[in-house]
Protein backbone atom coordinates (compact mmCIF):
# COMPACT_ATOMS: atom_id res chain seq x y z
CA UNK A 1 0.00 0.00 0.00
CA UNK A 2 2.55 2.16 1.28
CA UNK A 3 5.11 1.79 -1.80
CA UNK A 4 1.99 2.31 -4.02
CA UNK A 5 1.53 5.62 -2.33
CA UNK A 6 5.00 6.24 -3.13
CA UNK A 7 5.04 5.37 -6.96
CA UNK A 8 1.85 7.85 -7.32
CA UNK A 9 3.25 10.36 -5.70
CA UNK A 10 6.74 9.89 -7.83
CA UNK A 11 4.07 9.90 -10.37
CA UNK A 12 2.50 13.32 -9.89
CA UNK A 13 6.11 14.73 -9.42
CA UNK A 14 6.91 13.38 -12.53
CA UNK A 15 3.75 15.12 -14.35
CA UNK A 16 4.38 18.08 -12.33
CA UNK A 17 8.03 18.42 -13.64
CA UNK A 18 6.82 17.76 -17.43
CA UNK A 19 4.25 20.48 -16.25
CA UNK A 20 6.92 23.26 -15.30
CA UNK A 21 9.48 22.14 -17.99
CA UNK A 22 6.11 22.82 -20.71
CA UNK A 23 5.79 26.33 -19.04
CA UNK A 24 9.05 27.05 -19.22
CA UNK A 25 9.30 25.70 -22.88
CA UNK A 26 6.31 28.37 -23.66
CA UNK A 27 7.64 31.54 -22.21
CA UNK A 28 10.12 32.61 -24.45
CA UNK A 29 7.91 31.88 -27.52
CA UNK A 30 5.36 34.35 -25.86
CA UNK A 31 7.71 36.73 -25.68
CA UNK A 32 8.93 36.66 -29.19
CA UNK A 33 5.37 36.89 -30.19
CA UNK A 34 4.65 39.99 -28.55
CA UNK A 35 7.94 42.43 -28.37
CA UNK A 36 7.95 45.47 -27.07
CA UNK A 37 4.52 45.37 -25.92
CA UNK A 38 3.67 45.31 -29.71
CA UNK A 39 1.84 42.74 -31.83
CA UNK A 40 4.02 40.04 -34.39
CA UNK A 41 4.96 41.72 -37.58
CA UNK A 42 2.26 40.94 -40.26
CA UNK A 43 3.49 37.79 -42.27
CA UNK A 44 1.29 39.24 -45.24
CA UNK A 45 3.51 40.85 -48.19
CA UNK A 46 3.48 44.92 -48.09
CA UNK A 47 0.60 46.49 -49.12
CA UNK A 48 -1.32 43.81 -48.05
CA UNK A 49 -1.99 43.90 -44.21
CA UNK A 50 -4.41 46.64 -44.66
CA UNK A 51 -4.45 50.28 -44.45
CA UNK A 52 -2.47 52.42 -41.65
CA UNK A 53 -5.89 54.08 -40.31
CA UNK A 54 -7.91 50.88 -40.92
CA UNK A 55 -10.67 50.55 -38.04
CA UNK A 56 -10.87 54.26 -37.43
CA UNK A 57 -14.30 55.55 -37.98
CA UNK A 58 -14.51 59.45 -38.74
CA UNK A 59 -18.02 61.81 -38.40
CA UNK A 60 -16.98 64.17 -40.89
CA UNK A 61 -18.89 67.53 -40.85
CA UNK A 62 -16.56 69.18 -43.38
CA UNK A 63 -17.51 71.67 -46.37
CA UNK A 64 -15.65 73.69 -49.08
CA UNK A 65 -12.03 72.72 -48.87
CA UNK A 66 -10.06 73.20 -45.55
CA UNK A 67 -11.90 70.24 -43.34
CA UNK A 68 -12.47 68.16 -46.56
CA UNK A 69 -8.61 68.03 -47.67
CA UNK A 70 -8.05 66.78 -43.75
CA UNK A 71 -11.09 63.44 -43.64
CA UNK A 72 -9.83 63.02 -46.87
CA UNK A 73 -6.19 62.44 -46.06
CA UNK A 74 -7.88 60.18 -43.52
CA UNK A 75 -10.03 58.32 -45.89
CA UNK A 76 -7.11 57.83 -48.07
CA UNK A 77 -5.23 55.73 -44.95
CA UNK A 78 -7.88 53.69 -44.43
CA UNK A 79 -10.14 55.49 -42.15
CA UNK A 80 -14.09 55.15 -42.48
CA UNK A 81 -15.01 58.76 -43.54
CA UNK A 82 -18.78 59.21 -42.42
CA UNK A 83 -19.64 62.75 -44.27
CA UNK A 84 -23.00 64.59 -42.65
CA UNK A 85 -24.43 66.82 -45.03
CA UNK A 86 -27.61 68.83 -45.48
CA UNK A 87 -30.68 67.27 -46.91
CA UNK A 88 -31.07 68.25 -50.30
CA UNK A 89 -28.29 70.62 -49.99
CA UNK A 90 -24.98 68.91 -49.39
CA UNK A 91 -21.38 70.47 -49.42
CA UNK A 92 -22.00 73.63 -50.95
CA UNK A 93 -19.05 73.09 -53.54
CA UNK A 94 -21.34 70.41 -54.78
CA UNK A 95 -22.36 73.08 -57.10
CA UNK A 96 -19.85 75.81 -57.36
CA UNK A 97 -17.77 75.78 -59.88
CA UNK A 98 -19.82 73.89 -61.69
CA UNK A 99 -18.43 72.14 -65.22
CA UNK A 100 -20.50 69.42 -66.05
CA UNK A 101 -24.27 70.23 -65.71
CA UNK A 102 -26.17 68.49 -63.18
CA UNK A 103 -23.03 66.68 -61.74
CA UNK A 104 -20.90 67.34 -58.57
CA UNK A 105 -18.30 69.80 -59.81
CA UNK A 106 -14.70 68.66 -59.76
CA UNK A 107 -14.59 71.40 -56.58
CA UNK A 108 -16.58 68.63 -54.35
CA UNK A 109 -15.05 65.47 -56.12
CA UNK A 110 -11.60 66.41 -56.34
CA UNK A 111 -11.87 67.06 -52.38
CA UNK A 112 -14.23 64.22 -51.15
CA UNK A 113 -12.69 60.44 -52.24
CA UNK A 114 -13.23 57.38 -50.33
CA UNK A 115 -15.92 59.14 -48.53
CA UNK A 116 -19.53 57.81 -46.92
CA UNK A 117 -22.05 60.41 -47.50
CA UNK A 118 -25.29 60.23 -44.95
CA UNK A 119 -27.76 62.76 -45.10
CA UNK A 120 -29.24 64.31 -41.99
CA UNK A 121 -31.07 67.85 -41.00
CA UNK A 122 -28.64 68.47 -37.47
CA UNK A 123 -31.18 70.70 -36.51
CA UNK A 124 -33.95 68.28 -37.13
CA UNK A 125 -35.25 66.13 -33.31
CA UNK A 126 -34.55 62.94 -35.07
CA UNK A 127 -31.66 63.92 -36.96
CA UNK A 128 -29.83 64.71 -33.29
CA UNK A 129 -30.70 61.36 -32.23
CA UNK A 130 -29.07 60.00 -35.30
CA UNK A 131 -26.35 62.04 -34.33
CA UNK A 132 -26.17 61.14 -30.82
CA UNK A 133 -25.83 57.29 -32.81
CA UNK A 134 -23.12 58.05 -34.90
CA UNK A 135 -20.88 59.75 -32.15
CA UNK A 136 -21.35 57.03 -30.17
CA UNK A 137 -19.92 54.92 -32.65
CA UNK A 138 -17.08 57.09 -34.55
CA UNK A 139 -14.00 57.72 -33.22
CA UNK A 140 -13.38 61.96 -34.38
CA UNK A 141 -15.73 64.55 -34.95
CA UNK A 142 -13.76 66.67 -37.87
CA UNK A 143 -16.17 70.01 -38.10
CA UNK A 144 -14.84 73.65 -39.91
CA UNK A 145 -18.02 75.71 -39.46
CA UNK A 146 -18.19 78.99 -38.62
CA UNK A 147 -17.62 79.66 -34.89
CA UNK A 148 -20.44 78.29 -32.87
CA UNK A 149 -22.21 76.95 -35.36
CA UNK A 150 -21.50 73.23 -34.12
CA UNK A 151 -22.60 73.96 -30.26
CA UNK A 152 -25.99 76.11 -32.19
CA UNK A 153 -26.46 72.63 -33.47
CA UNK A 154 -26.18 71.39 -29.43
CA UNK A 155 -23.31 69.04 -30.26
CA UNK A 156 -20.80 71.12 -27.90
CA UNK A 157 -17.40 69.75 -26.25
CA UNK A 158 -19.39 69.06 -22.95
CA UNK A 159 -22.28 67.08 -24.67
CA UNK A 160 -19.99 65.06 -26.90
CA UNK A 161 -17.69 64.44 -24.71
CA UNK A 162 -20.32 62.93 -22.38
CA UNK A 163 -21.18 60.68 -24.98
CA UNK A 164 -18.24 59.19 -26.21
CA UNK A 165 -15.60 60.51 -23.84
CA UNK A 166 -13.13 58.95 -26.25
CA UNK A 167 -14.30 60.90 -29.22
CA UNK A 168 -11.67 63.49 -30.36
CA UNK A 169 -13.12 66.42 -32.17
CA UNK A 170 -11.36 68.71 -34.11
CA UNK A 171 -12.14 72.01 -36.39
CA UNK A 172 -10.89 73.98 -38.53
CA UNK A 173 -11.19 77.85 -37.70
CA UNK A 174 -10.11 81.04 -39.21
CA UNK A 175 -8.47 82.27 -36.06
CA UNK A 176 -7.72 81.16 -32.60
CA UNK A 177 -8.60 81.95 -29.93
CA UNK A 178 -8.27 86.28 -29.82
CA UNK A 179 -9.66 89.75 -31.14
CA UNK A 180 -10.87 87.72 -34.54
CA UNK A 181 -12.03 84.48 -33.31
CA UNK A 182 -15.83 85.13 -34.21
CA UNK A 183 -14.86 86.04 -37.76
CA UNK A 184 -15.40 83.70 -40.98
CA UNK A 185 -12.87 83.07 -43.04
CA UNK A 186 -11.42 81.76 -46.68
CA UNK A 187 -8.34 80.81 -47.79
CA UNK A 188 -7.20 84.60 -48.90
CA UNK A 189 -8.35 86.04 -45.83
CA UNK A 190 -5.94 83.27 -43.88
CA UNK A 191 -3.07 83.77 -46.84
CA UNK A 192 -3.36 87.66 -46.07
CA UNK A 193 -3.49 87.42 -41.99
CA UNK A 194 -1.29 84.59 -41.73
CA UNK A 195 1.97 86.68 -43.14
CA UNK A 196 2.12 85.44 -46.67
CA UNK A 197 0.43 88.25 -48.88
CA UNK A 198 2.88 90.67 -47.42
CA UNK A 199 5.77 88.48 -48.12
CA UNK A 200 4.76 87.38 -51.75
CA UNK A 201 4.62 89.54 -54.83
CA UNK A 202 7.69 91.98 -56.16
CA UNK A 203 8.59 94.87 -53.99
CA UNK A 204 7.25 97.82 -55.98
CA UNK A 205 4.30 95.67 -56.43
CA UNK A 206 0.81 95.27 -53.99
CA UNK A 207 1.04 92.13 -51.80
CA UNK A 208 -0.11 88.93 -53.58
CA UNK A 209 -1.77 85.68 -52.30
CA UNK A 210 -0.29 82.41 -54.20
CA UNK A 211 -1.99 79.51 -55.97
CA UNK A 212 -1.34 77.26 -53.66
CA UNK A 213 -3.95 76.95 -51.31
CA UNK A 214 -2.33 76.79 -48.13
CA UNK A 215 -4.89 78.39 -45.77
CA UNK A 216 -7.54 75.59 -46.85
CA UNK A 217 -5.72 72.96 -47.86
CA UNK A 218 -2.38 73.67 -45.61
CA UNK A 219 -4.51 73.87 -42.02
CA UNK A 220 -6.55 70.59 -43.11
CA UNK A 221 -3.06 68.75 -43.60
CA UNK A 222 -1.99 70.58 -40.57
CA UNK A 223 -5.16 68.54 -38.62
CA UNK A 224 -5.22 65.56 -40.10
CA UNK A 225 -1.39 65.28 -38.32
CA UNK A 226 -3.10 66.79 -35.01
CA UNK A 227 -6.15 64.19 -35.36
CA UNK A 228 -3.86 61.25 -35.72
CA UNK A 229 -1.28 62.52 -32.93
CA UNK A 230 -4.36 62.74 -30.67
CA UNK A 231 -5.62 58.91 -31.97
CA UNK A 232 -2.14 58.20 -30.95
CA UNK A 233 -2.21 59.58 -26.99
CA UNK A 234 -5.92 57.75 -26.68
CA UNK A 235 -3.81 54.91 -27.06
CA UNK A 236 -2.28 55.65 -23.56
CA UNK A 237 -5.02 57.66 -22.13
CA UNK A 238 -8.35 56.03 -23.24
CA UNK A 239 -9.61 59.43 -23.81
CA UNK A 240 -10.26 61.74 -26.77
CA UNK A 241 -9.79 65.29 -26.50
CA UNK A 242 -9.85 68.56 -28.51
CA UNK A 243 -7.99 69.79 -32.05
CA UNK A 244 -7.97 73.07 -33.13
CA UNK A 245 -5.88 74.63 -36.25
CA UNK A 246 -6.55 77.78 -36.56
CA UNK A 247 -6.00 79.12 -40.45
CA UNK A 248 -4.32 82.16 -39.69
CA UNK A 249 -1.54 80.01 -37.11
CA UNK A 250 -1.00 77.26 -40.27
CA UNK A 251 -0.61 79.99 -42.96
CA UNK A 252 2.30 81.48 -40.63
CA UNK A 253 3.65 78.16 -39.73
CA UNK A 254 4.22 77.47 -43.46
CA UNK A 255 5.62 81.32 -43.67
CA UNK A 256 7.96 81.21 -40.74
CA UNK A 257 11.42 81.83 -42.61
CA UNK A 258 9.57 85.26 -43.15
CA UNK A 259 9.47 85.70 -39.49
CA UNK A 260 12.74 84.98 -39.36
CA UNK A 261 13.64 87.30 -41.76
CA UNK A 262 11.69 89.57 -39.68
CA UNK A 263 13.96 89.33 -37.38
CA UNK A 264 16.90 89.05 -38.61
CA UNK A 265 16.54 92.76 -40.25
CA UNK A 266 17.59 94.30 -36.73
CA UNK A 267 20.83 93.26 -37.04
CA UNK A 268 21.49 94.44 -40.53
CA UNK A 269 19.66 94.11 -44.13
CA UNK A 270 18.66 91.01 -45.80
CA UNK A 271 22.11 90.29 -48.17
CA UNK A 272 20.30 87.48 -50.08
CA UNK A 273 17.13 89.69 -50.84
CA UNK A 274 17.90 91.53 -54.66
CA UNK A 275 17.14 94.43 -52.52
CA UNK A 276 19.84 94.67 -51.25
CA UNK A 277 22.43 94.53 -54.18
CA UNK A 278 20.51 97.08 -55.68
CA UNK A 279 20.68 99.60 -52.88
CA UNK A 280 17.64 100.08 -51.81
CA UNK A 281 16.89 100.41 -48.11
CA UNK A 282 14.80 97.76 -45.78
CA UNK A 283 11.63 99.09 -43.74
CA UNK A 284 10.36 97.70 -40.71
CA UNK A 285 9.09 94.49 -41.85
CA UNK A 286 10.04 92.13 -44.22
CA UNK A 287 9.72 93.08 -47.70
CA UNK A 288 7.94 90.82 -51.08
CA UNK A 289 11.26 89.64 -52.33
CA UNK A 290 10.04 88.49 -56.12
CA UNK A 291 11.68 85.31 -56.79
CA UNK A 292 14.29 85.63 -54.21
CA UNK A 293 14.68 82.13 -52.93
CA UNK A 294 13.77 82.02 -49.38
CA UNK A 295 17.18 80.41 -48.07
CA UNK A 296 20.43 80.69 -48.15
CA UNK A 297 21.50 80.25 -51.40
CA UNK A 298 20.49 82.63 -54.22
CA UNK A 299 18.14 81.92 -57.01
CA UNK A 300 15.71 83.41 -59.46
CA UNK A 301 13.19 82.58 -62.50
CA UNK A 302 15.10 82.88 -65.80
CA UNK A 303 13.13 82.86 -69.00
CA UNK A 304 13.97 79.64 -71.31
CA UNK A 305 13.85 79.48 -75.32
CA UNK A 306 10.29 79.76 -76.23
CA UNK A 307 9.34 82.65 -73.20
CA UNK A 308 7.99 84.78 -75.79
CA UNK A 309 4.56 82.75 -76.54
CA UNK A 310 4.55 80.14 -73.76
CA UNK A 311 3.88 81.49 -70.15
CA UNK A 312 5.61 78.87 -68.89
CA UNK A 313 8.66 78.36 -70.47
CA UNK A 314 10.69 79.29 -67.50
CA UNK A 315 13.24 77.84 -64.77
CA UNK A 316 14.12 78.60 -61.51
CA UNK A 317 17.66 78.94 -60.96
CA UNK A 318 19.52 78.39 -58.03
CA UNK A 319 23.28 80.06 -57.81
CA UNK A 320 24.12 76.85 -54.83
CA UNK A 321 28.11 77.92 -53.70
CA UNK A 322 29.16 74.27 -53.70
CA UNK A 323 28.40 74.39 -57.41
CA UNK A 324 29.49 77.69 -58.62
CA UNK A 325 32.30 76.71 -60.71
CA UNK A 326 30.04 73.83 -62.92
CA UNK A 327 27.79 76.78 -63.47
CA UNK A 328 30.94 79.37 -64.67
CA UNK A 329 31.50 76.42 -66.69
CA UNK A 330 28.25 75.33 -68.50
CA UNK A 331 27.23 79.29 -68.95
CA UNK A 332 30.58 80.51 -70.68
CA UNK A 333 31.68 82.48 -68.25
CA UNK A 334 34.96 80.04 -67.26
CA UNK A 335 36.67 83.60 -65.97
CA UNK A 336 33.92 84.46 -63.53
CA UNK A 337 35.59 81.29 -61.21
CA UNK A 338 38.53 83.25 -60.18
CA UNK A 339 37.34 86.56 -60.32
CA UNK A 340 37.25 88.29 -56.56
CA UNK A 341 34.21 89.87 -57.80
CA UNK A 342 32.67 86.48 -58.43
CA UNK A 343 34.54 83.83 -57.07
CA UNK A 344 33.25 83.60 -53.53
CA UNK A 345 29.34 84.01 -52.17
CA UNK A 346 29.95 87.22 -50.12
CA UNK A 347 31.54 89.04 -53.17
CA UNK A 348 28.30 87.78 -55.70
CA UNK A 349 25.49 89.04 -53.38
CA UNK A 350 25.90 92.80 -54.40
CA UNK A 351 25.76 91.46 -58.39
CA UNK A 352 22.88 89.25 -58.26
CA UNK A 353 20.91 91.12 -60.61
CA UNK A 354 23.08 90.97 -63.30
CA UNK A 355 24.73 87.73 -62.31
CA UNK A 356 20.90 85.99 -63.24
CA UNK A 357 20.79 88.03 -66.17
CA UNK A 358 23.91 86.48 -67.90
CA UNK A 359 22.88 82.84 -66.77
CA UNK A 360 19.52 84.28 -68.51
CA UNK A 361 21.52 84.52 -71.71
CA UNK A 362 22.42 81.37 -71.28
CA UNK A 363 19.02 79.87 -70.67
CA UNK A 364 17.35 81.82 -73.03
CA UNK A 365 18.81 79.64 -75.78
CA UNK A 366 17.33 76.19 -74.43
CA UNK A 367 14.19 74.82 -73.18
CA UNK A 368 13.60 74.57 -69.73
CA UNK A 369 13.84 71.18 -70.04
CA UNK A 370 17.43 70.91 -71.83
CA UNK A 371 18.64 73.57 -69.14
CA UNK A 372 16.91 70.74 -66.75
CA UNK A 373 18.81 68.16 -68.07
CA UNK A 374 22.09 70.29 -68.72
CA UNK A 375 22.34 71.55 -65.29
CA UNK A 376 21.22 68.16 -63.08
CA UNK A 377 23.90 66.41 -65.27
CA UNK A 378 25.79 68.98 -63.11
CA UNK A 379 24.23 68.93 -60.03
CA UNK A 380 23.05 72.23 -60.45
CA UNK A 381 19.53 72.67 -58.73
CA UNK A 382 16.75 74.15 -61.18
CA UNK A 383 13.43 73.78 -61.57
CA UNK A 384 11.34 74.07 -64.78
CA UNK A 385 7.90 76.06 -64.41
CA UNK A 386 5.87 73.47 -65.21
CA UNK A 387 2.20 74.07 -66.45
CA UNK A 388 -0.62 72.37 -65.26
CA UNK A 389 -1.23 71.18 -68.39
CA UNK A 390 2.33 69.57 -68.36
CA UNK A 391 1.81 67.93 -64.95
CA UNK A 392 -1.27 66.04 -66.04
CA UNK A 393 -0.17 64.64 -68.84
CA UNK A 394 3.08 63.17 -66.80
CA UNK A 395 3.83 59.86 -67.19
CA UNK A 396 5.99 60.10 -64.12
CA UNK A 397 3.05 61.18 -61.68
CA UNK A 398 0.73 58.82 -63.21
CA UNK A 399 2.73 55.88 -62.01
CA UNK A 400 3.37 57.06 -58.75
CA UNK A 401 -0.77 58.11 -58.26
CA UNK A 402 -0.13 61.43 -57.70
CA UNK A 403 -2.18 62.23 -60.72
CA UNK A 404 -5.35 59.86 -61.25
CA UNK A 405 -8.11 58.91 -62.77
CA UNK A 406 -11.33 58.56 -61.65
CA UNK A 407 -14.48 57.34 -62.85
CA UNK A 408 -17.61 59.23 -61.44
CA UNK A 409 -21.36 58.01 -62.59
CA UNK A 410 -22.72 61.04 -63.50
CA UNK A 411 -19.83 63.74 -64.61
CA UNK A 412 -17.46 60.69 -66.06
CA UNK A 413 -13.68 60.07 -65.95
CA UNK A 414 -11.93 63.38 -64.43
CA UNK A 415 -8.33 63.84 -63.17
CA UNK A 416 -7.50 64.26 -59.67
CA UNK A 417 -4.44 64.54 -57.64
CA UNK A 418 -4.12 61.39 -55.06
CA UNK A 419 -2.27 60.87 -51.85
CA UNK A 420 1.14 62.84 -51.96
CA UNK A 421 1.74 60.30 -48.79
CA UNK A 422 3.36 57.57 -49.98
CA UNK A 423 3.37 54.26 -47.44
CA UNK A 424 4.90 50.59 -48.03
CA UNK A 425 2.48 49.25 -46.26
CA UNK A 426 -0.92 51.01 -46.64
CA UNK A 427 -1.40 51.67 -50.32
CA UNK A 428 -4.00 54.13 -51.06
CA UNK A 429 -6.96 53.24 -53.54
CA UNK A 430 -8.40 56.54 -54.85
CA UNK A 431 -12.07 56.07 -55.18
CA UNK A 432 -14.56 58.18 -56.43
CA UNK A 433 -16.09 60.77 -54.13
CA UNK A 434 -19.87 59.87 -52.82
CA UNK A 435 -22.90 61.36 -54.11
CA UNK A 436 -25.18 63.19 -51.70
CA UNK A 437 -26.73 60.88 -49.64
CA UNK A 438 -25.54 57.84 -50.72
CA UNK A 439 -24.35 56.02 -48.29
CA UNK A 440 -27.76 57.10 -45.90
CA UNK A 441 -29.54 53.99 -45.81
CA UNK A 442 -26.58 51.53 -45.60
CA UNK A 443 -24.97 53.86 -42.47
CA UNK A 444 -28.75 54.00 -40.85
CA UNK A 445 -29.43 50.04 -41.30
CA UNK A 446 -25.88 48.78 -41.07
CA UNK A 447 -23.09 50.89 -39.17
CA UNK A 448 -25.71 52.22 -36.69
CA UNK A 449 -28.64 49.44 -36.16
CA UNK A 450 -31.55 50.95 -37.16
CA UNK A 451 -34.42 48.32 -38.71
CA UNK A 452 -36.47 48.41 -41.42
CA UNK A 453 -39.20 49.70 -39.31
CA UNK A 454 -37.58 52.54 -37.51
CA UNK A 455 -36.01 53.18 -41.22
CA UNK A 456 -39.16 53.71 -42.49
CA UNK A 457 -39.92 56.13 -39.77
CA UNK A 458 -36.94 58.45 -40.14
CA UNK A 459 -37.75 58.36 -43.71
CA UNK A 460 -40.67 60.00 -43.00
CA UNK A 461 -39.71 62.08 -39.67
CA UNK A 462 -37.85 64.66 -42.17
CA UNK A 463 -34.51 64.23 -40.51
CA UNK A 464 -32.90 62.67 -43.60
CA UNK A 465 -34.92 64.38 -46.51
CA UNK A 466 -34.73 67.46 -47.82
CA UNK A 467 -37.98 69.99 -46.85
CA UNK A 468 -40.76 69.59 -48.76
CA UNK A 469 -41.77 72.53 -50.97
CA UNK A 470 -45.16 74.19 -50.16
CA UNK A 471 -48.01 72.88 -52.44
CA UNK A 472 -49.05 75.45 -55.14
CA UNK A 473 -52.27 77.22 -54.95
CA UNK A 474 -54.56 75.23 -56.91
CA UNK A 475 -55.99 77.41 -59.63
CA UNK A 476 -59.33 78.75 -59.13
N1 LIG B 1 -28.19 70.30 -41.01
C1 LIG B 1 -28.65 71.47 -40.63
N2 LIG B 1 -27.93 72.60 -40.63
C2 LIG B 1 -26.65 72.50 -41.08
C3 LIG B 1 -26.09 71.29 -41.51
C4 LIG B 1 -26.93 70.14 -41.46
N3 LIG B 1 -26.48 68.95 -41.84
N4 LIG B 1 -24.82 71.51 -41.89
C5 LIG B 1 -24.59 72.83 -41.72
N5 LIG B 1 -25.70 73.44 -41.23
C6 LIG B 1 -25.86 74.83 -40.86
C7 LIG B 1 -24.97 75.25 -39.72
O1 LIG B 1 -25.49 74.80 -38.51
C8 LIG B 1 -25.00 76.76 -39.86
O2 LIG B 1 -26.19 77.26 -39.28
P1 LIG B 1 -26.23 78.43 -38.16
O3 LIG B 1 -25.31 79.51 -38.64
O4 LIG B 1 -27.68 78.81 -38.19
O5 LIG B 1 -25.79 77.89 -36.89
C9 LIG B 1 -25.14 76.94 -41.36
O6 LIG B 1 -25.43 75.65 -41.91
C10 LIG B 1 -23.95 77.51 -42.10
O7 LIG B 1 -22.70 77.06 -41.60
P2 LIG B 1 -21.43 78.01 -41.78
O8 LIG B 1 -20.24 77.25 -41.35
O9 LIG B 1 -21.68 79.31 -41.10
O10 LIG B 1 -21.37 78.20 -43.38
P3 LIG B 1 -21.13 79.53 -44.23
O11 LIG B 1 -21.32 79.11 -45.64
O12 LIG B 1 -21.94 80.67 -43.77
O13 LIG B 1 -19.59 79.89 -43.95
C11 LIG B 1 -17.23 79.45 -43.93
C12 LIG B 1 -18.58 79.19 -44.61
C13 LIG B 1 -16.21 78.53 -44.59
C14 LIG B 1 -16.83 80.91 -44.09
C15 LIG B 1 -17.34 79.11 -42.43
O14 LIG B 1 -17.85 77.81 -42.29
C16 LIG B 1 -16.03 79.21 -41.68
O15 LIG B 1 -15.55 80.30 -41.36
N6 LIG B 1 -15.43 78.05 -41.33
C17 LIG B 1 -14.22 77.97 -40.55
C18 LIG B 1 -13.00 78.34 -41.35
C19 LIG B 1 -12.85 77.52 -42.60
O16 LIG B 1 -12.78 76.31 -42.58
N7 LIG B 1 -12.74 78.23 -43.72
C20 LIG B 1 -12.30 77.66 -44.96
C21 LIG B 1 -13.31 76.98 -45.69
S1 LIG B 1 -12.50 76.24 -47.05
Amino acid sequence: MAKKKVKKAKAKTKAAAKKVVKLKAKKPAAKKAVANGLPRPSGKPFGQAGKALDGVKILDFTHVQSGPTCTQLLAWLGADCIKVERPGVGDITRTQLRDVKGADSLYFTMLNHNKRSITIDSKHATGKQILDRLIKHCDVLVENFAPGALDRMGLTWEYIHKLNPRMIVASVKGFGPGPYEECKVYENVAQCTGGSASTTGFRDGPPLVTGAQIGDSGTGLHLALGIVSALYQRNRTGRGQRVLCAMQDGVLNLARVKLRDQQRLKHGPLTEFSQYGEGIPFGEATPRAGNDSGGGQPGWILKCKGWETDPNAYIYFITQAPVWEAICDLIGKPEWKTDPDYAKPPARLPRLKAIFATIEEWTMTKTKFEVMDLCNAKDIPVGPILSMKEIAEEPSLRKTGTVVEVDHPTRGAYLTVGNPIKLSDSITEVKRSPLLGEHTEEILTKVLGYSAKELAEIKTSGAITPPEKPAKAEAA
